[in-house]
């Protein structure tokens, strides 16, 4: 029977001999999660079997690299080279197909991009790259200068060895009982890297014209359909535009799809970019739903296997209407299966709202984790890479307790803690709940982050989490509690400088809050004008800073943001900072639209304040204590510090108090979810605070 609501997303599609229950595909995700060895471990099985539970009906496992020695995109990613391998994958299958999902797994060689080894890489030609969006690129050194990493070209014969070892792995991809096996041609790695002519300046057989530069993956095709037979399906993905000068268009992309379906390729899968563009590989959350979706549209029109396409598809309607627009014949989704496995069964209920839309920041599944060479997390589902969470374990004793600050560490500490059958009381200063987040929704490209804010208080309010807003609770009414959890978040700080309290002097929730009186969590499309003059100073290097020239620069105003450090925002998710530079510039991140900054903001570097005059002059001094002067309308305040003011006063009363988000270290949502997530998952009624003040309730001691 047809889905009432979705009745294109759950249609059932053949592939080849597979035929998929429905139009949802997780596109290849490396979790990098895997054994030392690259052996399939319970993590790996149980991240993807809660995916096929999820309902999604074609699972592609992420890079799985044919060759070690040469070539590993993460330094726990998957491995198919060895036949003692098989067990493992075979194991990895099965939990997918017993909950009634096709699987594939995709063959990745990373090339010049691998995170190991760290030397003597290869490519298909010689480079040097910094390429500081890449996990491959060395981003752990103390010393963070872009390090270039050398790649020497392949020579004929390693290339013929190497398509052969993409062949064994794919047979060995078939031995474990996968329907189908993938080939990694996008993104900049190693099949993409003979693709693409910005990369490829090679003169023989294997560069130059289109044919030559398709030889590589040609000869993997066509080795892999020797060794495992023409029936078994296999699909390539590639990039539809590189989106750089010199690189692949949309126009080859079109004939590598006639190429690849006259070479008998099952399906393909239609992503975007290479790491010198990484905003389209990974694309942060300023980009709109589904940007991508015209190439696999364009390419469609020209094929008959089918065409999956990815990049920032999250919300069911917008997938179901692109699928019966014959845009594409499946819907591919990386980051929302990892915020959300259960997506399609969430669709197929028809309770869309239920599903946690994943927010595209990039911090947990990236930044914090493969990048810096760790397995996989994410920001805002805390059951990525923690079981515990998956299967809540119940309180033993339900406790009574108090979360002071509805931000998201408060709010995501109570869900968790009421789901394992504990009281919990948000206590919320304001007439509002979602803490910084509510700043992010006045930022251009940034309301992405109001989803999770939304999802949050809908479940609390579901689960009768009881809210007490514009309360400050003090010592008295607290002592009724087992637990308080201190989620009081961060405050601005305001440096001992003249002139730090002229009315000019605002702070970035000055600009950045809305104060839409109507709309009780975040204004209508039409924002209200920033108040703050034409020329703006902001003196800062956190979100705060980094939001509030978006939105002043997006506004019109003449931005300069002064930071102490050596460049601003290097915190920052790169490939989050890569696209905001560009905006900060005037242009736009690479497959980027919409409005852009009327004028370039201006970074002014390894500096500081050190005053304020009333005329509006700010003096600025450098590291060399050279001083500057600028003649501003305002001053923004963005230097932010942890505001956990209440916790001594709290904890010498003798309660059982426990910090919490930002009010422990100012960081980003993540750091904020994984505190609230973690503190209410051992909260017990007995909880006691342990030698570093971390509430526990399971001390092998009888304390
Ligand atoms: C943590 C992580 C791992 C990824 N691993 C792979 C991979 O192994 N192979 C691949 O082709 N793409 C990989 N991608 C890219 C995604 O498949 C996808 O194209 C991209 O994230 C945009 O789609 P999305 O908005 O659905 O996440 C990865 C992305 C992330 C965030």
């Amino acid at each position: 029977m047809k889905n009432q609501s979705y009745p294109h997303l759950f249609e059932p599609l053949p592939i080849g001999t597979m035929l998929l229950p429905n139009r949802i595909a997780m596109v290849p995700t490396d979790i990098s999660s895997a054994n030392a060895d690259g052996s399939v471990n319970q993590r790996v099985i149980t991240y993807h079997e809660e995916i096929a539970k999820g309902g999604c009906g074609f699972i592609i496992v992420g890079a799985t690299t044919p060759d070690r020695a040469t070539g590993r995109p993460t330094v726990t990613c998957l491995a198919a080279d060895e036949d003692p391998l098989i067990p493992g994958l075979a194991n990895l299958a099965e939990a997918m197909h017993r909950h009634g999902a096709k699987c594939a797994v995709q063959l990745q060689h990373p090339g010049r991009q691998a995170a190991w080894p760290r030397k003597n890489l290869i490519s298909a030609s010689d480079s040097v790259v910094d390429l500081p969006g890449s996990a491959g690129h060395e981003v752990i050194y103390a010393e963070n200068i872009a390090q270039g990493k050398a790649s020497r070209a392949m020579t004929p014969e390693e290339i013929y060895a190497l398509a052969e070892k993409f062949a064994e792995a794919a047979w060995r991809v078939q031995q474990a009982g996968f329907d189908s096996v993938e080939l990694h041609g996008a993104h900049g790695y190693l099949i993409a890297q003979f693709m693409s002519p910005y990369v490829n300046k090679r003169n023989d057989r294997f560069g130059g014209s289109f044919i030559n530069r398709m030889r590589f993956v040609l000869e993997i095709v066509n080795r892999i359909k020797l060794k495992c037979g023409k029936n078994f399906p296999v699909g390539i993905r590639y990039s539809g535009d590189e989106w750089l000068e010199g690189g692949r268009t949309l126009d080859e992309s079109i004939k590598i799809a006639q190429l690849m379906e006259e070479s008998g390729v099952a399906y393909v899968d239609i992503s975007a970019g290479i790491f010198e563009t990484p905003g389209t590989v990974m694309d942060p959350m300023y980009y709109p739903e589904g940007w991508n979706t015209y190439a696999a549209a364009a390419v469609k029109q020209h094929v008959k296997i089918p065409v999956i396409t990815s990049h920032s598809l999250r919300n069911p309607d917008y997938c179901e209407k692109i699928l019966a627009e014959g845009k594409t014949d499946l819907v591919g989704f990386s980051r929302q299966l990892i915020a959300d496995p259960y997506w399609a069964n969430k669709a197929k209920a028809g309770r869309p709202e239920e599903i946690r839309r994943c927010i595209s920041c990039l911090v947990g599944c990236w930044q914090e984790s493969l990048m810096i060479k760790r397995d996989m997390r994410c920001a805002i589902n805390p059951a990525v890479g923690d079981e515990r969470f998956i299967h809540l374990p119940p309180a033993r004793q339900p406790a009574k307790v108090a979360i002071i600050g509805g931000g998201p560490a408060g709010m995501e500490a109570s869900r968790i803690a009421t789901l394992r059958g504990h009281k919990a009381t948000i206590f919320e200063k304001t007439g509002e709940l979602g803490g910084a987040i509510l700043c992010c929704c006045t930022v251009p490209g940034k309301t992405k982050m109001r989803w999770y804010a939304d999802w949050l208080r809908s479940q609390i309010k579901k689960l009768g989490v009881e809210v007490q807003f514009r309360t400050e609770p003090d010592v008295k009414r607290l002592k009724d509690f087992d637990a308080v959890l201190l989620a009081t978040g961060s405050r601005v700080v305001r440096p001992d400088v003249p002139g730090i309290n002229l009315p000019f002097v605002i702070t970035f929730e000055d600009v950045l809050r809305c104060k839409n009186k109507k709309c009780q969590h975040y204004p209508s499309d039409k924002l209200p004008p920033a108040e703050c003059g034409d020329t703006v100073l902001i003196w800062g290097d956190h979100f705060g800073a980094a939001d509030a020239a978006e939105r002043l620069g997006h506004a019109g105003k003449k931005v300069y943001v002064v930071t102490p450090h050596r460049d601003f925002a290097e915190w920052m998710e790169p490939c989050h900072r890569d696209v905001m530079l560009k905006r900060f510039k005037g242009g736009n991140g690479e497959g980027l639209k919409g409005k852009t900054c009327a004028q370039p903001v201006t970074i002014v570097r390894q500096s500081t304040v050190t005053e304020i005059k009333k005329s509006g002059e700010v003096v600025l001094m450098d590291s060399e204590f050279r001083c500057s002067s600028l003649k501003v309308d305002s001053v923004v305040l963005a230097l932010v510090e942890k505001d956990s003011r209440l916790y001594d006063p709290l904890l010498s009363a003798g309660l059982n108090v426990a910090k919490i988000g930002d009010a422990v270290l100012v960081r980003n949502v993540r750091g904020a979810v994984t505190d609230g997530a973690n503190a209410a998952l051992t909260l017990e009624k007995d909880s006691v605070l342990n030698a570093n003040n971390a509430l526990i309730a399971n001390l092998p001691t009888e304390v």
